[in-house]
């Protein structure tokens, strides 16, 4: 059996790295099986790419397809035009897309035109809000596929919903969670809050990147006036996402934020580095999908900075909170979250470090 792994981009290396790990396990013993590691190149940057292969020990790529950055149309169809040319050329059994991303939608395209079975780990989550791209990228992604496993029995529902053969649904677990309980004690060991001079449980840490948030001056700077409040009562950490960056500058925010005597601004940071942040902070205030999972696992509150989530289960344990855009209303969360006692949530079932494994047994057993 040939199986070829798609990465694209910063949210699926971490999804990626245990479906390899199992897979080269399996070839161990299988010699016979062959595994094709393929980047597109939609994250290129060392911070946004490389940094991830080396903190999750993840080979190199045997392919980078060396997409890059553009319009959504540009993007994908650079992936499907280069991903089609190496599946005529490598003709594999399977191709394995992860998580919503461009390169996820353009590569199951691309294979099930040439009728190569597609897997979508990650299948069935839904926000319902059709101006995210994720969302787009993900119900097309799923209507193309073979095998769809999902992280939970809400996204299983999900896709029974639409119409999809029950047959084809595997409830497999959360492969980010493999990763996440692989890595966490190493990430805690880092103690990246001491090189901040921050105390462990003594501050807050942003992400920010969804283009609803960052790419609308208005929408941007209500969050940037929330996070000027918030920093004065407790200390915010802000690794920055290249994208936000650079909203940042074009809407006269960026001297603003770099103003806030509590808040620092950080360039985006490895897996590991951010892990040990996020594992010791307060509060994760976030627009970020996979932040929300890793809250729940990490035991630290999330709020989220969305009017929807495709991840429901987040806040059904009690870990999440979604928040609109407004500044008050952002403000009241962190003070409300701060005054409970953090804790431990419920587990989803199958958040165990074993989901990966699960996903190889069944690809091989198709
Ligand atoms: C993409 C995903 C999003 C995911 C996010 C995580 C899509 C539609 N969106 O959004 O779901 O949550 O990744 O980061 O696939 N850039 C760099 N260096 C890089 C990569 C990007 O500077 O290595 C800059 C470029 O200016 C680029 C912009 O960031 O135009 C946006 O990158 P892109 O991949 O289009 O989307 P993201 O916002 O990263």
């Amino acid at each position: 059996m040939k199986i070829v792994v798609v990465a694209g981009a910063r949210p699926n290396f971490m999804k990626v790295a245990p479906i390899i790990e199992a897979l080269k396990k399996q070839q161990a013993i299988d010699p016979a099986l062959e595994l094709l590691l393929v980047h597109t190149g939609q994250h290129y940057d060392e911070q946004m790419s490389r940094a991830f292969f080396n903190d999750l020990g993840l080979p190199r790529p045997d392919v980078d397809l060396e997409v890059g950055s553009g319009t959504h149309a540009e993007q994908t169809g650079r992936v499907m035009i280069a991903f089609e040319a190496l599946l005529l050329e490598r003709k594999p059994d399977w191709v394995v897309v992860v998580g919503d991303v461009n390169s996820t939608v353009a590569c199951a395209l691309a294979a099930k035109k040439l009728c190569i079975k597609v897997a979508h780990v990650e299948a069935g989550l839904r926000s319902r809000d059709w101006t995210m791209p994720e969302e787009v990228n993900r119900v097309v992604t799923d209507v193309l596929c073979d095998a769809l496993f999902t992280t939970d029995t809400l996204a299983s529902d999900n896709l029974r919903r639409e119409g999809v053969e029950p047959a084809k649904i595997h409830f497999v677990g959360n492969v980010m969670i493999d990763t996440l309980l692989k890595h966490h004690v190493r990430a805690q060991a880092l103690r990246q809050w001491e090189d901040l001079g921050l105390a462990r449980r003594g501050y807050g840490v942003v992400t920010l990147h969804r283009p609803s948030n960052v790419d609308a001056p208005e929408e941007f700077k209500k969050i940037v006036d929330a996070l000027d409040v918030v920093q004065d009562e407790l200390a915010l950490v802000f690794p920055v996402h290249p994208r936000t960056r650079r909203m940042a500058e074009n809407f006269g925010l960026w001297n603003r934020l770099q103003g806030m005597k509590n808040l620092r601004l950080l360039a985006p940071l490895g897996y590991l580095q951010m892990l040990s942040l996020t594992g010791s902070a307060a509060l994760i205030l976030t627009d970020s999908g996979g932040l929300q999972e890793e809250a729940v696992v990490l035991g630290v509150p999330c709020i989220t900075l969305r009017p929807n989530t495709e991840r429901p289960i987040t806040i059904a344990v009690g870990a999440n909170q979604l928040v609109d855009n407004d500044t008050d209303a952002i403000v009241a969360a962190v003070r409300c979250k701060l005054a409970a006692a953090g804790g431990t949530f419920r587990r989803p079932e199958k958040w165990d470090g074993q989901a990966a494994h699960r996903i190889v047994q069944i690809l091989l057993n198709s």
